[in-house]
């Protein structure tokens, strides 16, 4: 297995990679995002508590995400890999998630972290929040306040994938298509 976590800032461009990457690689996307998404427009109990914390830029609660995460992988046995995207978001998601590949004698292979100028995030969501109806998109001020989630709790996640040398950067601003190129060349230097 070849399992993969695409990181970066809210808007640096993981979601629109991680459909590219699934599509060459035969991952499974994992997007905490998506999945949290999901349980609100489904109207479940954990949407519904979701909702409070996404709708103000704030991180949901770490044993609600660990939780989901934990589910899926139980849920996708005999994939080639997982594609994280969203998470870990927190260094306790982190651990947590190096316990459960653990116990299917799994590991990261490695983090790709997407680089971003702040102001080119912020122009790319509030364009976003035109269309997307999402309810975190169209208000800058829950835009600004993602990133300081980001920077305060989610930033150190690179410094503790660091540490085993798994994190690689990748300049986020460019074509999609060149992202996507540099993206791959580190992924096939990693894969047999
Ligand atoms: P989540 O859904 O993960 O959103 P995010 O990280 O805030 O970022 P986005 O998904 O908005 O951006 P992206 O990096 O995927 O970029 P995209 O490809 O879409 O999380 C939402 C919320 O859920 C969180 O705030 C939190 O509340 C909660 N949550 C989720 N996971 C959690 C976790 N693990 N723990 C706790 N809480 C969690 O691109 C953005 C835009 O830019 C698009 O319009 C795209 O078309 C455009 N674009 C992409 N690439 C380029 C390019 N190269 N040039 C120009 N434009 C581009
Ligand atoms: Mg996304």
């Amino acid at each position: 297995m070849f399992n993969l976590i695409l990181f970066g800032p809210p808007g640096s461009g993981k979601g629109t990679q991680s459909e590219k990457l699934i599509a060459r690689y035969g991952l499974k996307h994992l997007s905490t995002g998506d999945l949290l998404r999901s349980e609100i427009s489904r109207q479940t109990s954990l949407g519904q508590a979701a909702k409070n914390f996404m709708d103000k830029g704030e991180l949901v609660p770490d044993e609600v995400v660990i939780g989901m995460i934990s589910s899926s992988l139980d849920e996708n046995p005999g994939v080639a890999g997982f594609l994280f995207d969203g998470f870990p978001r927190t260094s306790a998601q982190a651990e947590a998630l190096d316990k459960l590949l653990q116990l299917k004698k799994e590991s990261i292979g490695v983090m790709l972290a997407l680089h971003v100028t702040e102001e080119e995030l912020v122009k790319r969501l509030l364009k976003r929040g035109e269309t997307s109806g999402r309810s975190d998109d169209n208000n800058e001020n829950v835009i600004r306040n993602r990133i300081i989630e980001y920077q305060n709790k989610t930033a150190a996640v690179a410094d503790y994938y660091q540490q085993f040398n798994k994190v690689v950067m990748v300049e986020g601003e460019g074509t999609i298509e060149e992202i996507f190129n540099d993206l791959c060349a580190e992924i096939d230097k990693r894969i047999k």
